[in-house]
Parts: C-alpha cells; sequence; structure tokens
C-alpha cells in the first residue's frame, strides 16, 4: 500500500512536471493538410518560435526552432507574441507550359502568424505555412517597418528536427564543385554539411526531401546535423562572411519538406513549383522543349578542342554536318561549343577574355544559322563564362541580341571555376542574383536557359519557362575523364530523387559507343538499353543525344531517342528503391502514346511491370528495346535486341534487366477495344 501511495505521488508529480513545460511551450496555432493527414503546429517558448509537423500522428518533424541572427547581434524570433493569425484555403490547377505533368494541382492550407517582439525594438516578424498534401513549405515575411530597414543576416537558424537517426542520402555542400558529387548514404550523424535537396529515408518508414523554393535573393540553404538529430539550416556565405544583405519588406525562400509514403511519391511531387509564382512571361508560344545534339562529347573526349586549331570542333564545315544530321533525325537544336573568341587562355588569370559576340574566323555563324533554318534546325548558342559574371553581364544583352537576331532561341551557359569573380560560391547571394538575372534577361531576348554549374535550382522555371533545365549533377561527361574512372553504375538509380527534384537535369544520356580511347580507365557504366531509359527515367525539356553522329548512324537503337516526347501530360513512378533500379513510365503530352524506361544498378535484375497505366479503352503496339542476353555494362555495353509486341493494361510484363542494364518502351495505341 505505502508503495502503491508512493507510485501515486511520483506519478502525480510527472504530470505536473510535464504540464509545467508544455505550459512554457505555448501552442499557437495548428495548420492541417487539405486531406488532414499532414499536421504542422507552431510553438512559442517564453517568446521563441518553433515548429513541428506529423504525418498520421507520426512525428516527422519534432520541435524546431526558426528565426534569424543578424549582424547587428540581435536575433528575430526568440521574443516574440503573437499580434493575429490568418489562415486560407486555396485550390487551383494551372497548366504547365511543358514538364512532367500538363495540369498541377495547387491545394493548400495556410496559416500567417503576424508575430511582433515582446521587448526593445519591437520588430515585426510574418511567418507562412502552407500544408499541401504532399509535403509543407514555410517561409520568413519581414515587413517594412521603421524599426528595420536594411539588414545583415548572419545566419539563418531554421532547423529541422528528425524524430531519430534516419539515413540520408546527400553531397557534400562545400568540399566539391557545382554538386557535381557522387551521392553518399548514410546516417544522418555522420552527414558533412550538406546540398538540398536531402533525401531522407525514416525510420518510421517515410521518405523526406528537405530543399528550398522561389530562391531570387538570398543564399542557397544547406544543411547539417548538430546535436542529436537536429538538422540545422547553413547557408552559403558571402566571401565577407555575412549570408544575406536584405531590406524590409523582405521575403525568404521557401523551406520545404516533401513527405512520402514511397520514394516514386517525391518524384511526383509538384511541391517546388506550387510554391513558385505563376508564369510572368506573357507569350510563351517561343518557349519549345526539344531533343539536341552537339559538338561537345567529342571535345570531352578529346577528339576535337574548344580552342581553334588543327583539331577545332566548332567549324563550319562540322557544324553543317550535325545539322544535316540533326535534320534528318528530328532533332530541334544543335549546340556548338568553342565558337567564340577567347578559349584558350588561362581561365584561372584571366576571367575577362570570353567574347559572347565574336566567333572564332572558321566559325561563319551567319551561315550556318541561316543554313539551319533551311533545314528546320537552330544553333544551340554556349556562353561559358570561365566563373567571370562581371565580364559576361557587361556583354550579355549584347550576346542574346545577336543570337536572337539569328534565330538562336537557346543559350546553355557555364561557369567552370571555383569562384565566381575569383571569389564568390555559386551558391551565394552573390551567385543567386546573378543567375536570376540571366534568366530574366533572356525572357526579354526570347532565349530558353541551359544552366550548367548553377545554383541548385528551386522551381523558378514555373515562373520563367524559359528557364528550361541546367546541371547541378555529375553528369554524363565525367564518364569521358573523370580520374575516378567515371560514375557509378548506381549513379541514375540514386539523382532521380535527390538532384532530380529540385528540377530538369542536363544529364545529356544517349551514349551508344562505350570505348574511350583516350582513358579506357574511365567510361559510360551502363548498357545502351539504359543508356535509352534515362530519357524517361531523367526528366529534361532540354534532351542531348550526346554521342557522336556517326556512332548513331544505322543503328535501329536511335529510333527510340527520334520518338522519346520531352514535354509529358503525366508522370508515375512504377516502381523503385532508390540506388538499386527505377521504372518510370509517361504520357506523351501531345498523344495517347506511352513511354517507359526502367533502369538497374550494378545488379542485374527481373523486374515486373504493372501495366495498368496504360488506358484500359486502347490497346498498345508496344516496342521494347532490351538488353541483350549477353549484355553487361562492363563486358558488352551494345547487347540490346528491338522486340515488338501487343500490350494492353491488364498485361504484367516480365523483364530481365543484365548489371548496368536497362529497358525503353515505346507504347502507341493502336484499335479501341
Ligand atoms: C562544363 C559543362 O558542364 C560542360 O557541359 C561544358 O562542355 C564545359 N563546362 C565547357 O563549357
Amino acid at each position: 500500500m505505502k508503495k502503491f501511495c508512493q507510485n501515486i505521488f511520483l506519478a502525480a508529480l510527472l504530470a505536473l512536471l510535464l504540464g509545467a513545460c508544455s505550459n512554457a511551450k505555448e501552442e499557437i496555432r495548428q495548420v492541417h493538410s487539405p486531406d488532414g493527414k499532414i499536421k504542422v503546429a507552431v510553438f512559442l517558448d517564453k517568446g521563441a518560435l518553433s515548429y513541428s509537423a506529423s504525418k498520421e500522428n507520426v512525428e516527422i518533424i519534432s520541435l524546431s526552432k526558426l528565426g534569424f541572427k543578424f549582424k547587428d547581434g540581435t536575433v528575430l524570433g526568440d521574443k516574440m507574441k503573437v499580434v493575429k493569425t490568418e489562415t486560407r484555403t486555396f485550390n487551383e490547377t494551372w497548366e504547365q507550359p511543358w514538364g512532367e505533368k500538363r495540369l498541377i494541382e495547387n491545394r493548400f492550407e495556410e496559416l500567417t502568424l503576424f508575430l511582433k517582439e515582446k521587448t526593445g525594438l519591437k520588430r515585426e516578424l510574418n511567418m507562412v505555412f502552407r500544408v499541401y498534401n504532399d509535403g509543407l513549405g514555410f517561409r520568413y515575411l519581414i515587413p517594412q517597418q521603421a524599426k528595420l530597414d536594411s539588414f545583415v543576416i548572419m545566419d539563418e537558424l531554421t532547423e529541422f528536427s528528425l524524430p531519430a537517426a534516419d539515413k540520408a542520402w546527400w553531397i557534400p555542400a562545400y568540399k566539391e564543385f557545382y554538386y557535381e558529387s557522387i551521392t553518399r548514404y548514410t546516417s544522418i550523424k555522420d552527414m558533412d554539411t550538406v546540398c538540398t535537396p536531402l533525401t531522407i529515408e525514416t525510420q518510421s518508414g517515410k521518405y523526406l526531401a528537405i530543399h528550398e523554393a522561389n530562391l531570387t535573393n538570398y543564399a542557397a540553404m544547406n544543411l547539417y546535423c548538430s546535436s542529436g538529430t537536429t538538422l540545422k539550416c547553413d547557408l552559403t556565405p558571402w566571401s565577407t562572411g555575412e549570408k544575406v544583405f536584405a531590406k524590409t519588406p523582405f521575403q525568404s525562400p521557401w523551406r520545404t519538406v516533401i513527405i512520402a509514403d514511397k520514394p516514386g511519391d517525391l518524384i511526383t511531387s509538384y511541391l517546388e513549383l506550387n510554391l513558385n509564382d505563376p508564369c510572368k512571361i506573357e507569350d510563351t508560344s517561343w518557349i519549345k522543349p526539344g531533343r539536341y545534339i552537339g559538338i561537345w562529347w567529342a571535345i570531352h573526349m578529346e577528339k576535337y578542342t574548344w580552342p581553334m586549331g588543327p583539331k577545332h570542333g566548332a567549324t563550319t564545315e562540322n557544324t553543317i554536318r550535325y545539322i544535316d544530321f540533326a535534320s534528318k533525325h528530328g532533332f530541334s537544336g544543335v549546340l556548338v561549343e568553342g565558337w567564340n573568341y577567347e578559349w584558350n587562355c588561362d581561365w584561372t588569370t584571366k576571367l575577362d577574355n570570353f567574347s559572347f559576340t565574336k566567333p572564332y574566323p572558321d566559325f561563319d555563324i551567319e551561315k550556318i544559322t541561316s543554313y539551319a533554318k533551311t533545314k528546320g534546325v537552330r544553333l544551340i548558342g554556349h556562353h561559358e563564362t570561365g566563373g567571370s559574371t562581371i565580364n559576361y553581364e557587361k556583354q550579355m544583352e549584347d550576346g542574346f541580341k545577336m543570337y536572337e537576331r539569328l534565330g538562336v532561341n537557346c543559350v546553355k551557359t557555364g561557369y567552370v571555376g571555383q569562384f565566381l569573380d575569383r571569389k564568390e560560391r555559386h551558391s551565394s547571394q552573390y551567385g543567386v542574383l546573378h543567375y536570376s538575372k540571366v534568366m530574366e534577361t533572356a525572357a526579354k531576348y526570347h532565349i530558353m536557359i541551359d544552366n550548367h554549374e548553377p545554383v541548385m535550382p528551386t522551381g523558378l522555371c514555373r515562373t520563367y519557362p524559359n528557364f528550361m533545365t541546367g546541371e547541378g549533377v555529375r553528369g554524363q561527361e565525367y564518364n569521358a575523364w573523370s580520374a575516378d574512372g567515371g560514375n557509378r553504375t548506381d549513379h541514375t538509380t540514386i539523382i532521380p530523387f535527390t538532384r532530380g527534384l529540385a528540377g530538369p537535369m542536363d544529364y545529356t544520356p544517349g551514349i551508344f559507343n562505350f570505348s574511350n580511347p583516350v582513358k579506357p580507365n574511365t567510361r559510360v557504366k551502363t548498357t545502351l538499353a539504359h543508356q535509352l531509359a534515362l530519357y524517361v527515367v531523367l526528366y529534361s525539356p532540354l534532351q542531348m543525344a550526346c554521342d557522336l553522329p556517326e556512332n548513331y548512324e544505322g543503328n535501329p537503337a536511335l529510333k527510340f531517342i527520334e520518338t522519346v516526347p520531352v514535354s509529358w501530360d503525366v508522370t508515375k513512378v512504377v516502381d523503385s528503391k532508390i540506388g538499386d533500379y527505377i521504372v518510370t513510365a509517361r504520357k506523351d503530352r501531345d498523344s495517347d502514346r506511352w513511354f517507359l524506361g526502367g533502369i538497374t544498378d550494378e545488379n542485374a535484375r527481373e523486374i515486373n511491370i504493372d501495366l495498368s497505366f496504360l488506358d484500359p479503352d486502347l490497346r498498345y503496339n508496344a516496342i521494347i528495346y532490351k538488353d541483350g542476353p549477353n549484355a553487361n555494362w562492363e563486358t558488352n555495353p551494345t547487347d540490346f535486341s528491338i522486340e515488338k509486341r501487343e500490350e494492353r493494361t491488364a498485361n504484367q510484363l516480365a523483364l530481365k534487366l543484365a548489371p548496368g542494364g536497362g529497358v525503353a518502351i515505346s507504347f502507341t495505341p493502336n484499335i479501341i477495344k
């Protein structure tokens, strides 16, 4: 009895203590996703702002801090009181000019908190939370106010506190450049400071992707795991150490968390796009996704050179040969690199050499562009800056103007160099401002942008759909020259779930010739069928066939590249396991055709594809490009076969993928049932 009383006393004490704690941490408001499954709660703990999130009562993000540290030593967000709150329900469907899906549902519940400091300067801060069925976003708004005009952010205090030591796929933020790293897969506790999107597999069986949306005048967000399992925001600094120079009225980019039950749902989430502003370009009819070839891979394979000389790739004659090939095989563009002065300078010491208007004398740009016009093909321009944005910004308008006059409507930009203008990081506010300027200026001249060495995309292509695609990924080029032997076989089974969540990727698939005479130990570690499948698995509205015309000519596999669309009505991830395999099906935006791409890592795999995505009222002629019986990325990458058969929705398709292999299928409707 005595013991019983003692227990009751202890329990009462515990309840009292817990009560005291929760009193200190006052929950201000909750907001739920439209389907009611995801809940975000916002708290004030003695004035300090924090939030948490759960899905179906499973904790996804535990109590996590919010706020800023300014250069004047003050913190905004630690002594707040609520002035008022507002809620809003939003539901619209908008149409993309191009993309992985035509119609996007934008449906969320929104909570805005109007906050004010309780003491001191009594500065105001507003927080907006949007909760979708597939995740959440929140952003900071600092309104115009007498006590706060210009300010400098030294630290954004945002946290994403995970309930457990989950595992994540990540790339380091500052050690390797341009996001061109091999992905690591470790416990979050063993991570470096990492770039976003950060893809996480939780112990509760969910998949999360933490990233940001609408980054236009701020530093890119990186993350590191601090004490316990809390991920903290780390903004890329200026060379002088500050993170962001800002002025009220101010809005931060959105901090975004996609919450998925299975990996494929990360890919079919459109949260990033939804958290950007609607299209600002009135007439988008000049924005045309397409397939392209280029004087490019042959340069990386050292057959040609960028600078003018005996092996110069960008000659008039060679370009015309590429244009003829493009025209014959239905490619809309020909990229030409090394066309302009001055490639043979030392980029590290002479940063302002590139001319964006002066072609080498053996590249007759007027003749080339007018010839291309007669062939229904366009030159794709190239602006390699060598990392000098100062030199580029001086010439950018003239460069775009010249291209527009010549009928060039697409430019690939490049920023090779460890830093921009010798000192600023690509992902700093300095870089972000430059990339935004290029995107907006290009739109003025009706130019589409393919941004290499970018800052990580954040869905801005919704607002500026001329911002087509970009790098920011360890692309195919590493398979030409990388000292580590090239991309790992599992690389392409990971990047759709990591970098791919940020936006279109110019990975440049399409290798048919796997030998590398210059660097025999470096090579493409997939089969040919895997290369074809990448046209469906990796999304880009500008999709390159990167191999040489002479390697394509006469190969029946080219037919798949000639017919695969670059803009889709619907996308479905049929089956996947990050790092092992992925099978993606997409319906053409302009017809009833479906296309499927399936790829595996270094392991051979039997896959059973459920064709229930096909229209039940139709039968389809399927053309299956698959690994041959002896295919193997290492010993026989080009062994493939083409099979034709009739398929319908009720069918299952059993296929064998070789080590590093893949399958690419087109389904064309034939007769109505
Ligand atoms: C790096 C880019 O990724 C590549 O595509 C380009 O060929 C070179 N820079 C030269 O601009």
